[in-house]
């Protein structure tokens, strides 16, 4: 029997690394169904002007602008933060601005992740100043455990635990960002580490 026949469903074998699936597509898709709902339903009439932040948080924009009713925008805008040691250190610059003003408009941060908060820190500072008529935020995946800020989200796709994890717009290295689901990354040097330490 080969090696990645022998696995279990969890985990998919990606080249030489391991990724253990921890929230499949499918679930994903019908969560971010109900957050559609559920935003909408918080502003029913309101034209809704959903911003991401490039580039994990294009393919939650993308499935979540599709799941709203009613009308829907979107832009984009990216930070640069340094890596992520020293976000810490509060480095997070904008490298891209986005195309239109959001004064007045009903605005939706939407993030893959939030895992220290100074990336949503940052954004929600410049977005304030920008005069928006209502500002809140979505993010797919939650690590409170990593929270260095006091920023929250008003909707929140899944609370994870403090892993390492790839998958739906989030990469390692840039890759695996187009794995439509999320999972945990066993890195083939990891395992090799750990074999060779046993
Ligand atoms: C990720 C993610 C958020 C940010 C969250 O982006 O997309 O923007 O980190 O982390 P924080 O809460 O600690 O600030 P990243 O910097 O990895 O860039 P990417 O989206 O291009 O992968």
């Amino acid at each position: 029997m080969s090696e990645t026949k022998s696995l279990p469903k969890k985990y998919s074998k990606i080249q030489k690394d391991l990724v253990e699936i921890l929230i499949p597509g499918q679930r994903i898709q019908r969560r971010i169904q109900a957050l559609a709902r559920e935003i909408r339903k918080d502003f029913p009439t309101e034209p809704l002007h959903l911003v991401s932040v490039l580039k994990g948080g294009v393919f939650f924009l993308t499935d979540l602008a599709r799941s709203i009713s009613g009308e829907v925008s979107f832009d984009f805008i990216a930070v640069s933060s340094y890596g992520k040691n020293t976000k810490s250190s509060g480095q997070v610059r904008l490298t891209r601005d986005l195309d239109s003003s959001i004064e007045g408009k009903t605005v939706i941060v939407v993030e893959d992740i939030l895992d220290t908060g100074m990336t949503l820190q940052y954004l929600l500072r410049i977005f304030q100043q920008r005069k928006p008529k209502h500002l809140r935020v979505a993010v797919l995946l939650d690590k409170p455990e990593r929270r260095i800020t006091a920023v929250q989200a008003d909707y929140v796709g899944f609370t994870i635990p403090n892993e390492f994890v790839v998958g739906y717009g989030l990469d390692y290295a840039e890759r695996y960002r187009n794995l439509p689901y999320v999972g945990v990354l066993r890195l083939a040097s990891e395992a090799k580490k750990a074999k060779a330490e046993e």
